[in-house]
């Protein structure tokens, strides 16, 4: 047997597992309506950006202390200015309107996969241009910011990858789901540029069911949620969507389940994660979670596995580079309710209006990747 063989054999006894699937009658309903005025009262800020706020409304147990909003950017995916400004360019164009939110955001948190490959020099571009952003900022990694130097760079630039914070009556807390990959790299005398190139692989198989919260962290969560009331607003920052979304492009975390015991005590959870590049929304007991645009392009939806509760983003324009991506605002109201508002940069209507709009009415069928089959190690 191969070793990629063998890798999928471990990866499948991993995804299938009995109980694998959450229970669908512990999902809540959701509340969805498109709103068609501004957030924040800026008709013409709209216009010019040509974006109308799309809110995703639940009721939430207790109202943070006074009404707030931050902002997310995540998957930028850098390369260096000198193989290409595409992504550089948007980073930019996000950074400079989360700066001139009005009335401003409270902080910015910076979802994960900043850098292409993992390079020094890509993290530290990333990091420059994001000093343009002048309010608080918190930062969690992404698989693409990691397996080049295993996190030296991006811990020195950033610390920690997990963290917590209070702010007006909300536990905020930042989670790492990308630093628990088992070793795929030391068997196969991997460089680091190919131990890389294996975890930015979005359908490959190498480096396995990556994405995971690990044991060590699943305490400290518990212990960091022991301290807060369990009725008051709790919202986690993740890379990977804290349920099992699509597991073969690590669109989920591994422990999942160990994730959702840990929460389940929690009235008013709301996890926001990256890595999906696209709009998604899901319940699951009562825990929320919603998928957050990248900057750097759109990916597909799965070929099974989209949450029932999503609303599908609509299918973009591939000749436009501002289509189908962007930043978020969030706002924790004084209504009792967090909203989502998703700017897509250069579209009005963020979700699908019609079968054509989306591709999730074409049939997929998952097969291995050409690229796999040959196997280039
Ligand atoms: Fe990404
Ligand atoms: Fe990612």
């Amino acid at each position: 047997m191969s070793e990629l063989d063998k890798t999928r054999r471990e990866m499948h006894a991993v995804l299938q597992k009995p109980g694998e699937h959450p229970d669908p009658s512990l999902r809540l309903s959701r509340r969805t309506f498109i709103h068609k005025s501004c957030l924040f009262g800026a008709a013409s800020l709209a216009e010019t950006f040509g974006w109308w706020p799309i809110m995703n409304t639940m009721e939430v147990a207790q109202a943070a202390e006074e009404p707030f909003s931050f902002a997310w950017i995540s998957d930028t995916h850098l390369y260096p200015k000198s193989v290409n400004t595409r992504f550089v360019d948007k980073i930019t164009r996000a950074a400079k309107e989360v700066q001139a939110m009005n009335p401003p955001a409270d902080f910015l948190i910076f979802g994960g996969d900043i850098a292409q490959l993992g390079r020094a020099d890509e993290l530290e571009l990333g990091n420059e241009i994001l000093k343009e952003v002048k309010i608080k900022k918190v930062l969690i990694p992404g698989e693409h910011d990691w397996y080049f130097d295993m996190g030296k760079k991006w811990t020195d630039l950033y610390g920690q990858p997990n963290w917590t914070f209070d702010h007006k009556g909300v536990r905020f807390i930042g989670l790492d789901t990308v630093t628990h990959g088992p070793d795929y790299w030391t068997e196969r005398h991997f460089t680091p540029e190919q131990r890389m190139d294996a975890m930015a692989d979005l359908d490959g198989s190498i480096a396995g069911p990556w994405a995971g919260v690990g044991r060590d962290q699943l305490d400290w969560l518990q212990k960091t949620l022991s301290s807060w009331d369990k009725s008051k607003p709790v919202i986690i920052f993740s890379h990977n969507p804290l349920y099992e979304y699509y597991p073969p492009w690590n669109f989920w975390v591994r422990d999942w389940r160990e994730v959702n015991d840990v929460l389940k005590p929690y009235a008013n959870v709301t996890n926001i994660h990256g890595h999906v590049h696209q709009v998604l929304y899901n319940e699951i007991g009562k825990m929320r979670s919603i998928g957050m645009l990248a900057t750097s392009w759109p990916w597909p939806y799965a070929p099974e596995g989209v949450p029932k509760l999503t609303k599908p983003m609509i299918r973009v324009d591939p000749g436009d580079i501002y289509d189908g991506v962007g930043w978020s605002k969030l706002t924790m109201n004084d209504k009792s309710k967090i909203d989502t508002d998703y700017v897509m940069w250069g579209r009005k209507e963020v979700f699908v209006q019609s079968p054509a709009d989306s591709s999730l009415y074409s049939q997929e069928i998952l097969q291995p990747r050409m690229a796999d089959k040959i196997g280039p190690y």
